[in-house]
């Protein structure tokens, strides 16, 4: 009882009642937070998922440039009419590479989180040009411009290490090569093995069909390759986790 009386001290006294309740927040939010940083499981890891290549991710800061997320979502939740509709829902490993993350919050659009493969680059460069001349009822804005805006790898190696800092795991190689292979990815008469060994899967196109490598490649290079990392055929959810 006489400690129970004692709870009437931080009643009466306001700042005591803030001091002791900041206390209790600071805490509590240390045990819930603190472990999500040390954890090894906090992302599952999952077998295909790989950082992005230079091109990919030259195409990625596009995306977030021209504020494409503000219309599209990329995350798949796992609920029937979204599995049915954009396929297998979203892993969190699917997105461990993404700085920052493209889950969005908003679908004017569709979920473009399993695009790659789902369309041919040609079609791309019409819809992103005009997208009125592929779906006459859309509401999308025109980025005929991205085939116009040419694009060199000036500042690739320094955003691979950006990347890298930022914990992607980019190797030595990877960053050392990372100007070739941004433009071996644009160009199917290079030799583009040893990117392809860096970045398995990576589509190898001329993906706008103009000599010139531009920010419509790069933007493709990216749309390409969403939601494709992962075998969905051979993958299963590790529940032990
Ligand atoms: C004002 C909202 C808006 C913005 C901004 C926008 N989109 Fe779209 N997008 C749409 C709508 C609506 C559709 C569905 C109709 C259509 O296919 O054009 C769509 C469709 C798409 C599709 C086809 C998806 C599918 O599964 O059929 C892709 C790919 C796409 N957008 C990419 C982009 C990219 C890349 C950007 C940024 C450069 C962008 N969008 C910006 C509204 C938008």
């Amino acid at each position: 009882m006489a400690f129970i009386d004692k709870h009437a001290i931080l009643e009466k006294s306001p700042t005591l009642l803030l001091v002791a309740s900041l206390l209790v927040v600071t805490v509590g939010g240390i045990v819930e937070i603190a472990p999500l940083f040390w954890l090894e499981n906090t992302i599952e890891e999952v077998e295909g998922v790989r950082p992005y290549s230079p091109l990919e991710l030259t195409g990625r800061d596009i995306y977030v440039r021209e504020g494409c997320y503000v219309c599209h979502s990329q995350m798949i939740r796992p609920m029937r009419d979204e599995v049915e509709r954009y396929g297998h829902y979203s892993l969190a490993a699917e997105s461990m590479y993404d700085h920052p993350f493209q889950w969005g919050s908003k679908r004017t659009g569709p979920d473009v989180a399993r695009v790659g493969g789902r369309y041919s680059d040609a079609w791309h460069v019409d819809h992103l040009s005009d997208p009125q001349s592929v779906v006459p009822e859309s509401i999308m804005p025109k980025y005929a411009f991205l085939m116009d805006a040419q694009i060199e790898p000036t500042h690739i190696e320094a955003l691979l290490k950006t990347h890298r800092f930022v914990g992607v795991p980019y190797s030595d190689e990877q960053i050392e090569e990372a100007s070739a292979d941004f433009r071996a990815q644009a160009n199917p008469d290079s030799d583009y093995d040893g990117m392809l060994e860096r970045y398995p899967g990576a589509a190898v196109a001329n993906f706008d069909s103009q000599p010139e490598l531009t920010e419509m490649d790069a933007l493709i290079a990216y749309l390409q390759v969403l939601g494709t990392m992962v075998d969905f055929s051979t993958f299963t959810p590790d529940a032990s986790r």
